[in-house]
């Protein structure tokens, strides 16, 4: 069982739509997959087409409730792929957390109950900002994924979450960077192009060949799910399932 996180402390630069079109590419693939929204806007629980509040349990039972086990917080989807939800308040986790013992590994404390359920990925959804909830994301994860939106110069952004993943380090030593993956890339424009080069040349073969356009398609996913389901030809279905395949290759390596 492979964890991934994807994050970054900026909103908007596509960590949502890229946790569920992974967990999309991978689950067409034959791969058992969970799916964890750990931010409290719920964005991913409302692509899985789940209404977040609506579930008996959610993340937020799961950083506060010493006995919840964690396969009774998992919902199914109609795509295959298991979720484990979030609702808004998960907000207050960021807050209530800060009094808890070992506040930092809190969910990767619940996660070692994951183990024996036969999942090939676990991939999570994390908030946009450098709190407790993505520490305790980074915390119970093997890999990270730093989604960039290529419409703006976000660079700056990454090197702060950088530094975070090698505090995070310290206390969970097989987290490791799988890369950058450069998102919402207009190749028309030439701030994308400016984005893309930057990138490229600051982080080198950290950044995954792999690039997501820009496409209105995706933006549809919070109304009709993974686009893969719906529409598996269309070139964001296809980059999604090439990011996937090299992000495969490189948590295997
Ligand atoms: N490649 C893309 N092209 C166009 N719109 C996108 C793309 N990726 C994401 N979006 C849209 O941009 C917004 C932010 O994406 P999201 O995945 O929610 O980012 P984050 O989770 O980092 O906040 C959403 O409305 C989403 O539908
Ligand atoms: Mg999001």
């Amino acid at each position: 069982m492979i964890k991934i996180v994807f994050g970054l402390q900026k909103g908007g630069v596509g960590k949502t739509t890229t946790t569920i079109s992974t967990g999309a590419s991978l689950t067409r693939q034959g791969k058992r997959v969970l799916l964890v929204d750990g931010d409290p806007q719920a964005n991913l629980t409302t692509s899985c087409l789940v209404d977040a509040g609506s579930t008996t349990y959610s993340t937020y039972d799961l950083f506060k409730n010493n006995r919840l086990k964690v396969e009774d917080t998992i919902v199914s989807t109609e795509w295959g792929f298991d979720l484990i939800p979030s609702s808004i308040v998960l907000a207050s986790a960021e807050v209530e957390l800060v009094s808890a013992f070992q506040r930092e590994q809190v969910l990767a404390e619940k996660f070692q109950d994951l183990e024996k359920l036969g999942y090939d990925y676990v991939l999570i959804d994390s908030p946009p900002s450098l709190g407790l909830l993505t520490i305790n994301a980074l915390a119970a994860s093997d890999w990270v994924v730093m989604p960039v939106q290529c419409q703006l110069l976000s660079i700056m952004g990454l090197q702060a979450f950088i530094d975070v993943v090698e505090l995070v380090q310290k206390i969970n030593r097989p987290l490791r960077i799988s890369g950058v993956l450069l998102t919402m890339y207009d190749g028309r424009t030439a701030i994308s192009r400016e984005v893309e080069q930057n990138v490229r040349e600051i982080l080198g073969d950290l950044v995954f060949n792999s690039r997501i356009g820009t496409s209105t398609a995706l933006s549809s996913i919070p109304k009709r799910g993974p686009i893969q389901f719906w529409e598996p030809r269309h070139p964001a279905s296809q980059q999604y399932d090439a990011f996937t395949e090299e992000l495969v290759t490189r948590v295997h390596s």
